[in-house]
């Protein structure tokens, strides 16, 4: 199902408006289907990481990645500006920094007047929960002062261990596993990942 939905045929209007979402009556256009899902906040969760769009740091081993996206409302369509973004993920050995002043691979950015926020970091590690590996994944919590707070996980295409995983094989994670792209000819790696709030 595609993630946004413009439908203004009035017999599937009928059936949106009691399921899926709103109505802008004047235009009978349905606007919705797009909020972003939510996903477990996990253990590892720490307030106040630094205010950063760089977790790289010298020495640090692991494949550099560019998270980008940009944040939107309920509407599916109006860019949030301000929208704090907070991300938290293993290092390429499946660690996380639960510990240190440094908060590595944590950071928190605010998205800019057209919605976007990105961050330079490097490609998770796997690590293990209970005799099966997690899937790479990305911690997100999102919070905008007119939306509901969003805690979420993105994954990536092709992760073998996607399938048994408990949160990342369900239905609603599929819109979050995402391909990681290669972007120039450099081999800069880039994961694009656009955020729909709903309302409060
Ligand atoms: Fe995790």
């Amino acid at each position: 199902m595609d993630r946004k939905k413009f439908l203004t045929s009035t017999a599937l209007l009928a059936f949106s408006v009691t399921v899926l979402g709103k109505v802008t009556p004047e235009k009978e256009t349905f606007k919705g289907d797009c909020e972003t899902t939510n996903d477990i906040l996990g253990p590892f969760y720490r307030p106040n990481a630094p205010t950063t769009q760089d977790l790289t740091h010298k020495g640090l081993e692991g494949q550099r990645v560019t998270l980008k996206g940009k944040v939107f409302g309920n509407d599916c369509t109006t860019p949030l500006s301000g929208a704090l973004v907070e991300i938290w993920h293993a290092n390429s050995k499946g660690e996380y920094d639960n510990e240190t002043e440094k908060f590595h691979q944590r950071a928190r950015w605010f998205t800019n007047e057209n919605g976007e926020y990105s961050f330079t970091t490097i490609l998770p590690g796997k690590y293990k929960n209970g005799d099966l590996y997690r899937p790479a994944h990305i911690h997100y919590r999102v919070t905008e002062e007119n939306s509901k707070e969003l805690i979420s996980q993105i994954y990536f295409k092709g992760d073998p261990h996607i399938e048994k995983d408990p949160w990342a094989s369900q239905s609603k994670a599929e819109h979050r596993t995402l391909p990681i792209v290669l972007e120039d000819i450099n081999g800069s790696l880039t994961v694009n990942f656009d955020i729909y709030l709903a309302k409060k």
